[in-house]
């Protein structure tokens, strides 16, 4: 029998001689750092409130532990098709497999970070939470997804979940919680952010390019913020002025019309209202269910009728505000009434280019301009045009800085780096080698890039020949896929190396990849597989788990979008 005395950290419940754990665990899966982020201001206002909380990254927590949880908070963010984010994976699956434990002590509660213009919206945080219960947990807090804007509803389940660990302590909860301010935190952040001048904005790319690629440098002067390499910068752009005012006219509206743009009740004129507050070129399911409210509009009635979520799927694909507003109208209402069914501008985020040491007080990055045609008519990404048709040096944009701790060099400086980043997934790249260079770390490096073209594509190419000769990159290969015949790309150079690639991996160098998620990465990812299973004369189950061995030690590591 263990010890009959109570551990420090419980507390009577009531006078039935209960005792309920002052214990929290808060895990968070993260790939960007905002789940990251919000984990770790709960823990430190749970703190604040008496609590012994342990926060931890889910890769970082041992599963075996899970049995001694008595209350705990999950903090998970859902990517592309309803997946889990990199350092969520070994959890989740260890929760929904044969080994999960009955959990019938636990009591629990689920953020769940997502975007409502994906089909399967918060959908890990969906999926933590069902498991759980089935397990035998209990709700301390109903689940909330968050939608990009997340900071409200975030602060509002971390109060219900105050209340929740409260109740069951048989106290009742304390008024609504505060953020803590923290001593020496840099005053400029996601939601205030600092205005950064332009310093230079090139296109990279030459002539008869099929592409424009922005180099930009911004000053980071007097703001105070830091970053290290592999973080983001977190940009929140202006929507182009033409196709706002392409609404205006359709909607036959004032443009100098004052609209309330927040909960705080702000005020703006409506043109400017619509140019930097709202996001007008993507379309979501509620969006549409919320607009079928205000128009009566039949077809977009009988579109949102039950079955029909494959049309709506195909509707939202590719459409902006103006087609909505074109498609379904007429539109009998205020502009106040309109604009208040649509989300706030999201923050673009772009891995940075460049490091601290190397440019003390700047930030570059590279920004691939997105154009596209869609249902008869041109498309423009937002933040990219803003960059390639519109801002000028001396202009400033609304920035901050994105902390990706899941994307950072090796500490130790010694240690081998393998970089795959093809196109403007090679920005972090640089960065990394403006700061081993500029650190004179000695360890090996190596670079696979790849572009459509070598001509006009070589996004860097001095800079890289340069690292090159000077040693800081010791190789380099690249993979022009448009010079010849047949299709070469970074993962067919891998292979061609997958001899020396090996060893690298053998003498415990880290790999990282940027770039493309949905093709590139992916088919990197089995590439790597292949490599390790043809030169460790592995079977392919025992490949996976090396590599899943690595990415445990944070030996690969990927910053794909
Ligand atoms: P492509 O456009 O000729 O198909 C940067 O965009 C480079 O990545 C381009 O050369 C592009 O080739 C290439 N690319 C496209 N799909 C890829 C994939 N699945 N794996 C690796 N590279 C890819």
């Amino acid at each position: 029998p263990g010890t009959t005395e109570a551990p420090a950290a419980e507390l009577p419940v009531g006078n039935t001689g209960q005792t309920i754990s002052k214990e929290v665990t808060i895990l968070y899966g993260s790939q960007t750092g905002n789940a990251q982020g919000l984990a770790e201001n709960a823990g430190k206002i749970l703190e604040g409130r008496g609590f012994q909380v342990t926060v931890s990254s889910m890769s970082d927590f041992k599963p075996n532990n899970l049995k001694k949880v008595q209350n705990l908070l999950i903090v998970v963010s859902t990517h592309g098709e309803g997946n889990p984010p990199d350092n969520a994976l070994s959890f989740y699956e260890f929760l929904h497999s044969r080994r999960a434990p009955k959990l019938d002590d636990l009591r629990f509660s689920v953020l769940s970070l997502g975007d409502s213009s994906y089909e399967f919206f918060c959908q890990t945080g969906k999926e933590f939470d069902q498991r759980l219960e089935e397990l035998g947990g209990t709700r301390l807090y109903p689940r909330v997804d968050c939608d990009l804007d997340y900071d409200e509803p975030a602060a509002e389940w971390l109060e219900g979940v105050f209340g929740g660990l409260n109740e069951a302590r048989g106290e009742s909860a304390a008024p609504a919680l505060a953020t803590v301010p923290q001593a020496g935190k840099p005053a400029y952040s996601r939601t205030n952010p600092f205005k950064a001048e332009v310093l230079e904005n090139i296109n990279l790319n030459g002539r008869g390019s099929n592409k424009e690629t922005r180099h930009l440098e911004l000053s980071l002067e007097g703001s105070g913020l830091t970053f290290e390499p592999g973080d983001s910068l977190g940009i929140y752009p202006e929507n182009d002025p033409a196709l706002v005012d392409m609404l205006l006219e359709e909607l036959k509206w004032d443009p100098e019309e004052n609209v309330t743009v927040n909960k705080q009740g702000d005020v703006r004129p409506l043109r400017e209202a619509l140019i930097s507050h709202f996001e007008i070129t993507v379309l979501t399911k509620p969006l549409l269910e919320q607009a079928a409210q205000l128009s009566n509009n039949e077809d977009l009635r009988e579109l949102l009728s039950p079955g029909n979520e494959e049309k709506v799927k195909a509707y939202l694909e590719g459409r902006d505000l103006l087609d909505l507003v074109r498609d379904f109208g007429p539109w009998d209402v205020s502009a106040q009434e309109f604009i208040s069914i649509l989300r706030k501008i999201p923050a673009r985020l772009y891995s940075i280019a460049s490091s601290l040491s190397a440019n003390p007080d700047e930030v570059h990055l590279t920004i691939g301009a997105v154009r596209y045609d869609a249902h008869g008519r041109e498309r423009k990404g937002v933040c990219s045009i803003l960059c390639a048709e519109r801002l000028q040096p001396g202009d400033t944009l609304p920035v901050y800085i994105q902390h990706n701790p899941n994307f950072k060099l090796p500490k130790n400086p010694d240690t081998p780096i393998i970089m795959v980043g093809p196109g403007t997934g090679v920005a972090p790249f640089r960065s990394f080698m403006q700061e081993r260079e500029e650190t004179g770390a000695k360890g090996k490096s190596w670079l696979f890039f790849g572009d459509q073209h070598f001509v006009t594509d070589f996004l860097y190419q001095t800079e890289w020949q340069k690292w090159l000769k000077d040693g800081v990159l010791t190789k380099m290969d690249v993979a022009f896929s448009r010079d010849t015949d047949e299709k070469v790309y970074v993962q067919h150079r891998m292979l061609e190396h997958s001899k020396e690639l090996f060893e690298w991996l053998q003498e415990g160098a880290t790999v990282y990849i940027c770039g493309d998620e949905k093709n590139m990465a992916h088919d990197v990812h089995n590439t790597l597989i292949e490599i390790i299973e043809k030169e460790g004369g592995m079977s392919r189950e025992k490949a996976e788990d090396y590599l899943a061995d690595m990415q445990q030690q944070k030996r690969y590591q990927r910053d794909v979008y």
